[in-house]
Formats: C-alpha cells, sequence, structure tokens
C-alpha cells in the first residue's frame, strides 16, 4: 500500500539507534512517517536526528499546547493507518497491557483504532520472564501484532531471544499486502515434527523432522483466519502463539489426539514424520548391554492420516505429505490414493536445501485431476501458497 500512514512510536531500548534507518527504508517505500518518542527513548536517539529522517516535527509530549493545536492527539491517533511500536521495551509492553495512558504514544495506543504492531526489543531473560511473556499474550489476544524479535547476540553481551527485528525486516512486514481471511471460521488441524517410539524408560527410535514445515502451515492458516489446532511431536521451534498445541510423543499418543480433532476439522493436514513402526515390546526397565547384536522386533504403528481420510462422518478435507528420494510423482500419486487423501504435497528430499530440517522447500501439489508445482521458496511463503491453494479447493 503506498502512502500508508504509519505513527514510528519510539521507546527507550538501545535498538532506537536504528529506528532513523527504518524510518528512511520506510519513506522509500512510500510510507508517511509520523515519529512520537517517549521520554527515555530521547537518550538513544536524538528528536533532531529523528526530525531530520523523517521530515516531520517529532511529537514527545501530550501536554504541548503548540503541538495539540497543530493535530490533537485524538486527531493523530486517526491519522494513523498502522502505529508501529519499535523498540518496544518490557515497560511499555506492560503498559500497554495493562491500558495506562501516561504519556503521548501510550495515549494514542489506546485512542486509535489503526492496526498496532510491537517489535520487543530487550534483554533476554526480560523477554523471558513470565510477565513479559503474559503481557505479550494479552496484547496478541487483542489483535496487536507481535514482529520478532530475533535471537542472537545482544547490546548487553547476552546471547538470546530479545533483539528487536531489523529494520528492513520491519518494513516488509509494515509494507506486505493484506492477507484475506480466505479460513475465517473454519478449523485447521495440522501434525507435525516427529514421533518418539520408545524402546525402553530411556530410549526412543525417532527421526530428523524439524517440525518446521507444519508449524509454517499453523502460521498460514492462523494469517488466513482459520482456528488451528497443532498436533505436535517433540521439536525444538516456537509454537504460533494463536494456536492450540497438543504435545504428543509416539505415534499412538498423535493417532489417538488426531482422531479426536479430526472429526470436529474442517482441514485436515499430515504434515508430521510418522514411525512407521514402533517396538513391539517396551521394557520396564532400561535394557542391559549384552552380547554383540541385539535384535528389535517392531510392530507397524497405525497410519494416522489414513484413518482420518476414512472416515465416515465429519470427514474433513484431508492432505498427506510424500517426502521422497525417487520417483517423486509416482509414489506421490499412488499415496493420494492408497489413502484417499484430497491433495497431498510432494517433495523430493534428495535435493540439498530442501526438506528435513531446511528453511526451504519446494512441492509440487497433486489432487485427483490437477498439479501444481511450487518452486523452492522459505517455508513460510511456501506454506501460505500451500493454505491458499487448499482453501481454493473448500470454496
Ligand atoms: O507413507 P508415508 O509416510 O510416506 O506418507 C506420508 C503421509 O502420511 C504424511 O502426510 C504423514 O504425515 C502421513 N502418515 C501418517 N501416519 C503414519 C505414516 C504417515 O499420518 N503412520
Amino acid at each position: 500500500m503506498r502512502n500508508k500512514k504509519v505513527v514510528l512510536g519510539i521507546s527507550g531500548g538501545i535498538a532506537a539507534y536504528k529506528c532513523a534507518e527504518l524510518t528512511r527504508r520506510l519513506k522509500e517505500r512510500g510510507c508517511e512517517v509520523k515519529v512520537v518518542m517517549t521520554d527515555s527513548a530521547k537518550h538513544f536517539i536524538t528528536p533532531l536526528t529523528m526530525q531530520a529522517v523523517s521530515g516531520e516535527m517529532v511529537s514527545d509530549s501530550l501536554l504541548d499546547p503548540q503541538a495539540e493545536a497543530a493535530m490533537g492527539h485524538i486527531e493523530f491517533a486517526k491519522w494513523a493507518d498502522l502505529i508501529l511500536v519499535a523498540p518496544a521495551t518490557a515497560n511499555i509492553i506492560a503498559k500497554m497491557a495493562a491500558g495506562i495512558a501516561d504519556d503521548l504514544l501510550t495515549t494514542l495506543l489506546l485512542a486509535t483504532d489503526a492496526d498496532v504492531a510491537i517489535a520487543p526489543a530487550m534483554n533476554q531473560q526480560m523477554y523471558a520472564h513470565a510477565a513479559t511473556q503474559a503481557n505479550l499474550h494479552t496484547l496478541n489476544a487483542r489483535g496487536v501484532q507481535i514482529w520478532g524479535p530475533g535471537s542472537g547476540e545482544q547490546a548487553c553481551g547476552d546471547v538470546g531471544a530479545g533483539r528487536m527485528l531489523e529494520p528492513m525486516e520491519l518494513v516488509e512486514l509494515v509494507c506486505a499486502e493484506p492477507v484475506e481471511q480466505l479460513l475465517k471460521g473454519k478449523t485447521v488441524t495440522i501434525t507435525a515434527g516427529p514421533t518418539r517410539e520408545p524402546l525402553d524408560p530411556v530410549r526412543y527410535i525417532s527421526n530428523h523432522s524439524s517440525g518446521k514445515m507444519g508449524y509454517a502451515l499453523a502460521e498460514a492458516a492462523l494469517a488466513l483466519g482459520a482456528n488451528v489446532n497443532l498436533i505436535s511431536g517433540p521439536v525444538n521451534i516456537k509454537a504460533p502463539a494463536n494456536a492450540q498445541v497438543f504435545a504428543v510423543q509416539s505415534a499412538l499418543d498423535m493417532h489417538n489426539q488426531a482422531l479426536t480433532l479430526a472429526p470436529q476439522s474442517d482441514i485436515f493436514i499430515g504434515c508430521a514424520a510418522v514411525a512407521d513402526y514402533r517396538a513391539a515390546d517396551i521394557a520396564e526397565q532400561k535394557m542391559k548391554k549384552q552380547g554383540d547384536e541385539l535384535t528389535l522386533t517392531l510392530v507397524k504403528n497405525p497410519d494416522i492420516i489414513a484413518d482420518v481420510a476414512a472416515l465416515t462422518q465429519n470427514r474433513p478435507f484431508t492432505v498427506g505429505f510424500a517426502a521422497e528420494t525417487q520417483d517423486v510423482a509416482t509414489y506421490a500419486k499412488g499415496k493420494l490414493k492408497n489413502k484417499n487423501l484430497d491433495m497431498i504435497c510432494a517433495n523430493d528430499v534428495s535435493v540439498q536445501g530442501q526438506g528435513f530440517n531446511s528453511d526451504d522447500n519446494a512441492l509440487t501439489l497433486f489432487s485427483a485431476h490437477d498439479e501444481v508445482s511450487l518452486g523452492l521458496m522459505n517455508k513460510s511463503k511456501l506454506a501460505l501458497t500451500v493454505m491458499k491453494e487448499i482453501a481454493t479447493k473448500l470454496i
């Protein structure tokens, strides 16, 4: 959207020094930017700098008759298409969650009906604190968009989550096209990640699935307005804030949860790398080392997605994934038919840099009568494209 009217609210964190760059890049992309600073922000970057880059007077006081005469604070709040608080400190996040309005920025945030986004930036310990997490949760539930934070080295020397997203990442988010709510009112259930099949109390059989693709699909379905159930095996990534997460371990756990949720869902996506076999017997005590060889007897796990697709009542639109190393189209089409799926998303995992554990992927979507190829892209973009394809099949 050209001429997007952005109020950039700067609060007092070291990342404020990046706001000059952020403002310049937003203006390059055709945004109008008005800057509001808290008192503590002025210790990190000067109002003069922000005035020079934005080309506008910087607002910092609620009680300034001259500023009020030029544009009253309510009028100011109405002017904005978006208020972006960047950096958003733990303090301003807490004030927003509590509805405190004790300076110009927090007052605008209460007085606006524009979109509001925040780019949290703080020490990793402050970010992880239960109070901050609860405040972010409150803001998210109210529709505030939470952009970031990123992870990495922090100005204080700590390493962890709490870095403000880079200016260009924020510019992309500000200028992103609004996503049409194609799945509003629909429920989407997604399985993701690996399963763990126990052998004894301390050992299991598993695989390298990172869960990234399934989590990206959950994020995409949420962006399209769906309610999302995410049935997840053990992974090391953060779940989207608004998904209902059901943490499971084994294929049997996942099967139970999937068959409970599938009949209440409009769409079911099996993205998990489910172990095909489990141990026939799970040893009650840790198995002892004995002999040079060990023979395990494995038995077949239920095929979760095939059981969902076989539902005779309340069967959701069922989408599977097929990771193949050869004859991708033939095997994928075979699974589409044998498992009675509505769509299968096939990827060639023999190609380096896509599929398992990677941030990128390429897919071909097969359904009964058509075939859509989606080239290599990051899993977030790919997930949104896949969800949109699924949505068009439902309409
Ligand atoms: O048969 P294959 O494992 O290649 O099929 C992949 C598809 O089937 C994926 O969608 C996967 O999540 C699903 N699947 C399942 N339960 C199994 C095995 C695979 O839901 N036991």
